[in-house]
């Protein structure tokens, strides 16, 4: 399972990266704007920070505007992919882009079926968003669960980004389930590592080492 970081900020890249599991970056606009830098110079940093992909997303909402904006996202390092809304004009904009070779993220997911949609238009990764259909009483897992299982049955090469991640039982499952990537929030991926009895476990034997004759 490939472990991303869902931040656009370069300390918390750098902290995910110094452990040896990050393969990846994934962004959005209201991640970049915490940073309070212009867009693109934001994008740039972070794409030169990783050597694994890069996740940008466009702006524009009609076809055009998505292209464009894709292709000049394109530029920016040869590691980025453009993040595309799962709208129409978004799906026509994906099967644009892969024919002119640029790799892409459907965002914005919140279905199965959705998401056969964005797989069968050429997307390169889908991204359902786990935390937020949690949010309004649904299983966000079940919608990984479905579109795991559709992609098998029709041997889809689009991979599943988990993203929308709020707690260390979502990468759980996330995993069981098989999904091939997690897209982790900084502050999630500090509590998957801890454990309350590795600290007490640790206390105790540093206490007893002190204890042992010299
Ligand atoms: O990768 C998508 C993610 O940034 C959305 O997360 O917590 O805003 O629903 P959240």
């Amino acid at each position: 399972m490939k472990l991303f970081i869902d931040t656009a900020d370069i300390a918390e890249i750098r902290r995910a990266k110094d452990l040896g599991i990050l393969d990846g970056v994934t962004t959005n606009p209201t991640l970049v704007r915490k940073i309070g830098r212009p867009y693109r110079e934001v994008l740039s940093e972070v794409a030169k920070e990783v050597d694994g992909p890069v996740s940008a997303e466009v702006i524009s909402i009609d076809y055009e505007g998505m292209v464009r904006e894709a292709r000049e996202l394109a530029k920016i390092r040869d590691n980025i992919n453009v993040k595309i809304p799962l709208i129409e004009d978004g799906l026509r904009a994906v099967r644009t882009l892969k024919s002119e070779g640029i790799s892409t993220n459907v965002t914005l997911c919140f279905n199965s079926i959705q998401a056969l949609m964005a797989a069968k238009s050429g997307a390169t990764y889908i991204s359902p968003f786990i935390g937020r259909i949690d949010d309004i009483g649904a299983e966000g897992m079940e919608v990984v669960e479905e579109i795991a299982a559709i992609y098998a049955n029709y041997g889809f090469e689009t991979e599943i980004i988990v993203a929308s991640i709020r707690n260390p039982l979502h990468i759980k499952h996330a995993a069981l389930i098989g999904a091939d990537i997690a897209t982790i929030p900084f502050d999630v991926f500090q509590k998957i590592i801890k454990h309350p009895l590795t600290d007490i476990g640790l206390a105790k034997f540093l206490e007893d080492y002190k204890k042992i004759p010299k």
